[in-house]
């Protein structure tokens, strides 16, 4: 069933995201997909840093399944031009290493209407991409393969054994990384259409059978002036996705 509009907490209000997040509040509060960046490079110790940061993520029995692929400068062109390549060829994975989401028509409600309210912010009413004109979207599709301009892209992988519980650790740690960059006046944005192409990340990161694919990450500093730069996305009330079993004070 869909949710009436009235239900939804859309009213809240989020801090903007320019400077420095000083608190976990802050930083979820000001995290945005961002998908316009700066060319502005980063130094390899402040992303040292900020992985190093994310790894005090929990995971079960401390197994730590995560992997982290950097890449910056022409490594990250060149796996670009070939991502492209693939993409224009059609050449998407026939598996895609985990199931990440339903194809396009397979969603179910919910689901399905926020997924489309969100579709339609981002075409429509963000880039004037019109319903319908497959071109407008395949453009801004593509920028997804040079990390929208970012000057860091990582490609988020687990080990494969066991999977699904690897996934809810990968995951942890995913969101540990996207704010603590926050904290550095930092934005990123997750990726899963690297997925698609996993054998091609595999060739260019020699990132081996064991290891499943899971995201990219852009990293880099917002560009402000872009309209992708801080697009501020709704949620749901606590109501609609919270159930409270017995009284609390
Ligand atoms: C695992 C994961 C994969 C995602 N993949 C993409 C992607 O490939 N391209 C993209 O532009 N956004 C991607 N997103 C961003 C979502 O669209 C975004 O999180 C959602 O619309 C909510 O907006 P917000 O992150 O700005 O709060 C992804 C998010 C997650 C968590």
């Amino acid at each position: 069933m869909a949710v009436p509009a009235d239900d939804r907490s859309d009213e809240s209000p989020v801090p903007p995201a320019g400077r420095a997040a000083s608190s976990v509040t802050e930083a979820l509060c000001t995290r945005r997909s961002v998908r316009a960046f700066l060319p502005t490079p980063l130094a390899r110790e402040l992303v040292e840093d900020l992985l190093a940061t994310a790894s005090r993520s929990p995971s079960n029995s401390n197994t730590q399944p995560w992997r982290v692929h950097v890449v910056a400068g022409e490594p990250k062109r060149r796996l670009a031009e070939d991502l492209w390549e693939s993409l224009d060829a059609g050449q998407r994975a026939a598996q895609p290493g985990y199931p990440y989401q339903p194809g396009p028509d397979e969603w179910a409600e919910p689901y399905r209407t926020r997924r489309a309210a969100f579709g339609d912010q981002l075409y429509r009413r963000t880039l004037g991409v019109q319903p319908g004109d497959g071109e407008g979207r395949d453009r801004h599709h593509r920028r997804n393969y040079e990390f929208f301009g970012a000057p860091v892209g990582m490609i988020l992988t687990t080990s494969a054994h066991p999977l699904a519980g690897a996934l809810v650790d990968a995951g942890l740690f995913l969101q540990a990384l996207m704010l603590t960059a926050r904290e550095y006046g930092l934005d990123t944005c997750p990726q899963a259409s690297f997925i698609d192409f996993h054998p091609v990340l595999r060739r260019h990161l020699d990132i081996s059978d064991d290891e499943i694919v899971i995201c990219g990450l852009a990293l880099g500093y917002a560009d402000r002036e872009h309209p992708l730069g801080d697009l501020a996305t709704p949620r749901e009330s606590v109501a609609r996705f919270a159930t409270f079993h017995g009284d609390l004070t």
